[in-house]
């Protein structure tokens, strides 16, 4: 299960795989699949932004074999993030600022009947990873000057919302960075 169906073809994005990949558009909470169809549900970068936590989580561990396991990449807000970047990252239009909280989400997984049993808290160490190869936290950083250079501008051509939005879609990565933000993965099994 993933998501954004529409930026893959599949005949030349998976090769041979192609015919045993079936593409199906929908939410996590509402699936057609018939209960304890996967062994494995791979969710990355989308717990931010479920507008229906709990529901959501218990269609991904409906759709979970017994001995399935769900794989689930999210990042929370740390100590570090001062009030006003938080209020800030509120007006990113994709994501739950509540998704953004470390305990609401362990709750919510518990809830779901989701146990944990494996926890990595990645830190800034794959940022630190990607700036020594690449420098998307660099190449963000000019972005955000820019941004903001041109906010009169940006402002009156696509409105305040989408200039507030991509301001904060580009600290969610300086932010992670800066450790401001915290990159977790789980391990989640059907309880
Ligand atoms: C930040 S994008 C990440 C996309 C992709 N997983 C990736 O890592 O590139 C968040 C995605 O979550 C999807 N999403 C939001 N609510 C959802 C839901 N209830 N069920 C399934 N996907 C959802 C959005 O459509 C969006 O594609």
């Amino acid at each position: 299960m993933g998501s954004q169906p529409s930026r893959y073809r599949v005949g030349s994005d998976f090769g041979c795989c192609a015919a045993r990949i079936e593409i199906v558009q929908g939410v996590m909470e509402a699936l057609p699949h018939p209960d304890g169809h996967f062994d494995f549900v791979w969710c990355r970068d989308v717990v931010e932004q479920l507008d229906f936590l709990m529901a959501a989580l218990k269609g991904a561990a409906r759709l979970l074999k017994r001995d399935g396991h769900m794989l689930v990449y999210t990042a929370f807000i740390t100590e570090l993030l001062a009030p006003q970047e938080f209020e800030m990252l509120e007006r990113h239009m994709g994501n739950v600022s509540s998704n953004l909280v470390e305990r609401n989400v362990e709750e919510a997984f518990d809830s779901a009947g989701l146990a944990i049993e494996r926890k990595d808290v990645v830190g800034t160490e794959y940022k630190e990873f990607a700036e020594e190869r690449t420098q998307p936290s660099s190449r963000t950083l000019l972005r955000i000057a820019r941004l903001r250079r041109l906010r009169t501008s940006v402002a009156e051509s696509h409105g305040e919302d989408i200039y507030d939005h991509v301001e904060a879609n580009l600290h969610w990565e300086v932010f992670q960075f800066l450790g401001k933000l915290q990159p977790t993965v789980y391990v989640l099994k059907r309880r």
